[in-house]
């Protein structure tokens, strides 16, 4: 029986009927529906619409449900259902009868869908936070197995200061760590409860929504019946959180592709995650990295979707939210694939120190640290900023580097040269003179590498305690 029949004389066209269902993407919203079914069911016990038989007869029913969909997924098979909603009404009637009728009784599928996918993006959260932690704990390793190793820092894409190798990883581990914050904010906003909200106005029961709330673990009832059935905030929340962590992810497999290549050769592509060319038979190419940067593509494009579908929206549920589902699993499916992937990566691959450090020490590198040791003997910025590019300019003729001058050249510039000069351009001297909180010198950064440690820790303590 269809959820909506009575009022129509003549049947639905069926290629009309196939093509607004959902079932086909809205049933691994299943669990959910389950279980906010069974939160409904006690608030209808308790508001006398069910007897205490009548209330075990359907839980058991939902629970026979779950139990034959995980015997077998053929069970979610069905040519007639429209949605999850409908498939588990008509599944409930099968095995227990009329009685199963009786679980619409007060509520609408508008707040039905709403609560679902706030349930679903909430255990995608929690998985996803779990996920990004072990990415962060792999990113952690990585920089401490570099230890003193250095390589150089790029602005504009040219050479800019050296810094540690765990410097550098630091900078992502910021990235993802923020990623996972602005998931757990998502998640602290979203955990409100619409049920009880009905098609749009309210209960037409006096059902207990602080009781329906607190089974479904979320903070409270929604405040507004309007607004909790057209609300998809969360939606686009989530998937504007996953499209920056995607970003990042992109950005992060850019440089690795980019430090893979033989020009660079800083990294070693771990062979288990590379492909080779069918043509040339020496290619080992980055895939995984490629991907990665092309995930962020459609993952961006989902969160486009999803805003271009909200905003011509009247209040309040229009049908149009239907289509909000796929481009969230979509975005949702591509992240929780791609995360453990990366952390995989990560583990496997090895860098090229040597050739991190050859790049750190050519290239004028060490030009402001050498600009520093004037101002330090009382040469105002400006002028050491001049009298150290003239100095370069030298070097460039010469075809060496600052430390090669001699103590004359140098002196010729600059009377203060001291022999103490050549001390303060050795790579060593050039990180430890970035003693700052946040900065590339060895004690700070493993100050900010236990720090980091602590922060991944509280995100798998937050997540532990809300499973
Ligand atoms: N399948 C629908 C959706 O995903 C469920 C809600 C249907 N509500 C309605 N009034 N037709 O949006």
């Amino acid at each position: 029986m269809k959820m909506w029949s009575g009022r129509f004389r003549q049947p639905l066209n069926p290629e009309f009927e196939h093509w607004q269902r959902s079932f086909e993407f809205d049933k691994r919203l299943l669990t959910h529906e389950l279980g906010a079914s069974n939160a409904h069911a006690h608030a209808l016990r308790e508001a006398g619409v069910l007897s205490s038989d009548e209330l075990i007869t359907i839980l058991q029913g939902l629970e026979k449900i779950g139990e034959l969909t995980t015997a077998s997924p053929a069970f979610l098979e069905d040519p007639e259902a429209e949605d999850v909603h409908h498939f588990v009404e008509k599944q409930l009637v099968a095995l227990v009868g009329d009685t199963g009728y009786k679980l619409h009784s007060g509520r609408s599928r508008n707040e039905q869908i709403a609560t679902d996918l706030r349930l679903y993006v909430r255990t995608v959260i929690d998985q996803l936070r779990t996920d990004l932690a072990e990415f962060g704990y792999a990113l952690v390793d990585c920089a401490r197995q570099a230890k003193d190793a250095v390589m150089p820092a790029y602005t504009h894409m040219q050479r800019a200061e050296p810094v540690l190798v765990a410097h550098w990883l630091l900078a992502y581990l910021e990235m993802f760590l923020r990623d996972a914050e602005r998931l757990a904010d998502c998640r602290w906003r979203l955990n409100v409860c619409p049920l009880g909200s009905g098609a749009v106005a309210g209960a037409t029961l006096p059902l207990d929504r602080r009781a329906m709330a607190a089974s479904l673990g979320f903070g409270s009832p929604t405040a507004n019946s309007i607004d909790a059935t057209s609300d998809r905030d969360f939606i686009l929340e989530f998937v504007n959180s996953l499209s920056i962590l995607a970003m990042h992810l992109s950005r992060w497999a850019e440089e690795m592709i980019l430090f893979s290549s033989q020009e660079f050769g800083f990294i070693n592509l771990p062979e288990a995650y590379s492909t080779g060319s069918s043509a040339m038979p020496q290619k080992k190419n980055p895939d995984l990295l490629e991907l990665t940067r092309g995930k962020a593509a459609r993952v961006i494009g989902c969160a486009t979707a999803l805003l271009v579908t909200l905003k011509g929206l009247p209040l309040a549920y229009n049908k149009d939210l239907q289509e909000t589902q796929e481009p969230l699993f979509d975005a949702a499916d591509s992240m929780l694939s791609l995360v453990p992937l990366v952390t995989k990566w990560m583990k496997a691959v090895t860098f090229n120190y040597e050739r991190m450090r050859e790049a750190a020490q050519s290239g004028f590198i060490n030009a402001w640290a050498a600009a520093t040791y004037l101002v330090q003997r009382g040469v105002p910025f400006r002028l050491a900023h001049e009298q150290i590019g003239r100095a370069v300019q030298i070097c460039l003729e010469k075809q060496c580097e600052l430390q090669e001058l001699s103590l004359e050249e140098l002196q010729s510039l600059n009377p203060v040269f001291d022999r103490d000069f050549y001390v303060c351009l050795s790579l060593e001297s050039v990180l430890s003179v970035h003693d700052v909180a946040g900065g590339t010198a060895p004690a700070r950064v493993q100050q900010a590498l236990s720090a980091v440690e602590e922060r991944i820790k509280s995100i798998c303590e937050e997540v532990h305690a809300h499973a």
